[in-house]
C-alpha cells in the first residue's frame, strides 16, 4: 500500500506552547498522541467543531500545502487565519515524494477557482488542467467533480475537507469509483467528512474526534451511519421524536 504519510503525532515538546493556544481548547487535539495512517484512505469524522480541519489543514500545511487549499504551487491568502498546529505535529513520511498532490476544502473552494483563473491569465492552457473552463463557471459540484477528474493525477496524497458538501448522492457514488481508481494508481487520500456515503469505501480506518479524543472506529459502529440508517430505515418515527407526534401526519 502506498502510503506518503504513515503517522501524525502531536509533539509532546511543544505541550507548553499549545497549551497557551486556542488548540488547547480542542480535546480531540489536546489528546492526540498519534494517529496510524495505514490505510490509502482515512476519514475524520466528528461532530461539528471537533477539531477536524483543523487537523486536516495542520496535516497540510506541514506538508507543504497552502493553508486555503490547492496543489503546492498554490500560495495565494486572501485571510491569514489558520492555526499554528503544524508546527506542533510530527509528520512520520513512508514513500518520500508523491508526485501529485491536492488540499482540496469546501469552504475556502471560491479563493481557489478565482486563482485559477488568475494562472490561466498568466499561463493560458491550465484550464485544460481543470475541466476545460474557469471553475466559476461551473456549478459548485460540477466544479468539485472537473477539479478531481481531471486534475488529481494520480500518485498523490489528496486532502479533502467536506468533499461531498457540494455533490448529489449519485456524485457522492461516482466520487467513491474516482477515489478507487486513484487509490489503484498509488495515491493516499485523508479526508474529512459527515457523508456516511463515502466513509463506507472499503479498506478506510475511520477517526471518530470527539470529547475524549480521536478513536479508530468501524464504519457501522459510527453515529453518521447509525443515525442515517435508524433515520432511513423509519422517518416517521424519528420525525415523531423530532417533531412531536401530531406533527407527521
Ligand atoms: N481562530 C480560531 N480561534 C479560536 N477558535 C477557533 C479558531 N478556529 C477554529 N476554532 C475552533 O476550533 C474548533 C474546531 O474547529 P474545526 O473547524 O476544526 O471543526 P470541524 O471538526 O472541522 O467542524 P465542522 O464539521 O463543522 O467542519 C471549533 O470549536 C472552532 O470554533
Ligand atoms: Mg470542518
Amino acid at each position: 500500500m502506498t502510503a506518503y504519510i504513515r503517522q501524525v503525532s502531536l509533539r509532546a515538546d511543544k505541550k507548553e506552547e499549545i497549551k497557551r493556544s486556542y488548540l488547547w481548547s480542542i480535546p480531540a487535539i489536546r489528546r492526540l498522541k498519534t494517529i496510524e495512517l495505514s490505510k490509502p484512505v482515512t476519514f475524520l469524522v466528528g461532530e461539528n467543531g471537533s477539531g477536524k480541519s483543523t487537523f486536516l489543514e495542520g496535516v497540510a500545511v506541514a506538508s507543504g500545502f497552502n493553508a486555503e487549499g490547492g496543489s503546492k504551487n498554490f500560495n495565494f491568502s486572501s485571510r491569514d487565519t489558520h492555526s499554528k498546529l503544524h508546527e506542533y505535529l510530527r509528520i512520520s513520511r513512508g514513500i518520500p515524494f508523491a508526485r501529485d498532490g491536492f488540499f482540496l476544502r469546501a469552504e475556502s473552494f471560491y479563493n481557489v477557482a478565482s486563482n485559477v483563473d488568475e494562472m490561466e491569465e498568466a499561463r493560458e492552457g491550465l484550464y485544460d488542467s481543470y475541466g476545460g473552463a474557469s471553475l466559476h463557471a461551473q456549478s459548485h459540484g460540477e466544479s468539485f467533480m472537473a477539479l478531481i477528474q481531471n486534475r488529481f493525477w494520480g500518485n498523490g496524497l489528496y486532502l479533502l475537507d467536506e468533499p461531498e458538501a457540494a455533490l448529489s448522492p449519485a456524485r457522492q457514488m461516482a466520487l467513491l469509483s474516482l477515489l478507487h481508481s486513484l487509490v489503484r494508481q498509488n495515491s493516499q487520500f485523508i479526508i474529512a467528512t459527515h457523508s456516511p456515503i463515502l466513509m463506507a469505501y472499503p479498506n478506510a480506518d475511520i477517526f471518530v474526534f470527539d470529547g475524549s479524543g480521536v478513536h479508530k472506529t468501524p464504519y457501522e459502529q459510527t453515529e453518521h451511519y447509525f443515525i442515517t440508517k435508524r433515520f432511513l430505515d423509519q422517518p416517521q418515527r424519528m420525525l415523531g421524536e423530532l417533531l412531536g407526534p401530531d406533527e407527521t401526519e
